[in-house]
């Protein structure tokens, strides 16, 4: 079945669960009907937006244009290589269950991003990444369709452009591509990355380092940190990790001792938003209807009949602080709409 809805209620679609509408919503499960929807937005002079999970997006308002979930479901052995295979996976199979899947057949490369929340196509998209690993390492290729030049489009993993939670889709093909399929090149022996955090310690309390092992320590930690979607609402982290300079660093170290931080390739530094607001006093804290998670202030929560404005505005007087402390000006993760 496809159909068009006309100014249905997102609130099932976005993780934040904010009750907001757009003008369209359709989900399509081909390229002939993600054409044919296209079509249809640029007959009817709207304009498209792609959503997958709806797990990093936070709508501020209704949507005045068509709300597109490509739901290209399977996946398939695309190539089968002496030590790798290639999957050839569709762009609305949930991202944990590709996960699961390759767990399950013994490939190694996703697990340790294991229960994040949102679709295949989105994962590209946002470059997502936890526990040391990032997806755009496994990615090969990304096939979709240009709308804009009504074209089928095939990025190899470089032409994505992929940085950390940012990709080409965000920046020059935003609003323009769509995404059916992800190809991901996997192992098929261990090639375990478990120097994240007590990531270590975790599985070897478990046995020995398998699939199963490093994919169950990984959902226990999220469960400890991160709350369930659909308990309440949220989109992961709100803002990005930022990043500032060796000679700033050893700035904030002087007067922050005990502050977390990561050295970069280049020498840069990642610092820890979540460090950052906690210091500001936010974790846990409630403001109306929305909130900072108890056991990750880089979570800000849809507590019950939150508005995205609402959450937005907490998000703005979070990164305030941030900046009056620090110096340091904190973006959003999330995409806001
Ligand atoms: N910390 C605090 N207070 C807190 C939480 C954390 O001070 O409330 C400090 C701790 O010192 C901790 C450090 O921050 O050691 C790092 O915390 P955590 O391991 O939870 O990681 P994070 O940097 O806050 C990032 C990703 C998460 C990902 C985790 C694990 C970003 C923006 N976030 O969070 O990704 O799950 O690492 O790899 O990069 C997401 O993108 O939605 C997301 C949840």
């Amino acid at each position: 079945m496809f159909i068009i809805k006309k100014g249905i209620s997102l609130k099932e679609y976005n993780t934040f669960g904010i009750d907001v509408s757009s003008t369209y919503y359709v989900e399509a499960g081909t390229i002939e009907k993600i054409s044919f929807a296209a079509n249809f937005a640029a007959y009817n002079e709207v304009p498209i937006m792609v959503l997958g999970g709806g797990s990093n997006t936070l709508f501020t308002g209704n949507y005045n244009g068509m709300v597109l979930r490509p739901t290209v479901r399977g996946i398939a052995l695309a190539e089968d290589m002496p030590r790798e295979v290639l999957l050839r996976v569709g762009a609305g199979v949930r991202w944990d269950a590709l996960v699961e899947f390759c767990v399950s057949k013994g490939l190694y490369g996703l697990e340790n991003l294991s229960g994040i929340p949102g679709d295949v196509g989105g994962a590209a998209v946002q470059n997502i990444g936890a526990y040391g690993a990032e997806v755009s390492e496994r990615i090969a290729k990304v096939e979709g369709l240009n709308i804009a030049l009504r074209t089928p489009l095939a990025l190899s993993s470089e032409e994505c452009a992929f940085g950390y939670r940012d990709s080409i889709f965000k920046r020059e093909l935003r609003g323009s591509a769509i995404i059916t399929h992800v190809c991901f090149k996997l192992s098929k022996s261990p090639d375990f990355r478990l120097d994240y955090g007590d990531l270590r310690a975790r599985v070897e309390a478990q046995g020995e380092p398998t699939l199963v092992n490093v994919r169950q320590a990984v959902l226990d930690i999220r469960a400890e940190k991160l709350p369930n979607p659909q308990q309440l609402g949220n989109a992961g982290s709100f803002f990005k990790n930022p990043v500032v300079s060796a000679a700033r660093h050893d700035e904030l170290l002087a007067q922050y001792a005990d502050m977390p931080s990561h050295t970069l390739d280049d020498g840069t530094v990642k610092l820890h938003a979540a460090w950052l607001i906690d210091q500001c006093g936010w974790k846990g804290k409630r403001v109306g209807n929305c909130g900072v998670h108890a056991n990750q202030a880089l979570v800000l929560v849809n507590h019950g009949g939150a508005t995205g404005s609402e959450i937005a505005q907490l998000a703005n007087d979070i990164k305030q602080s941030v900046s009056e402390r620090f110096a340091i000006e904190l973006e959003p993760e999330v995409t806001l709409v």
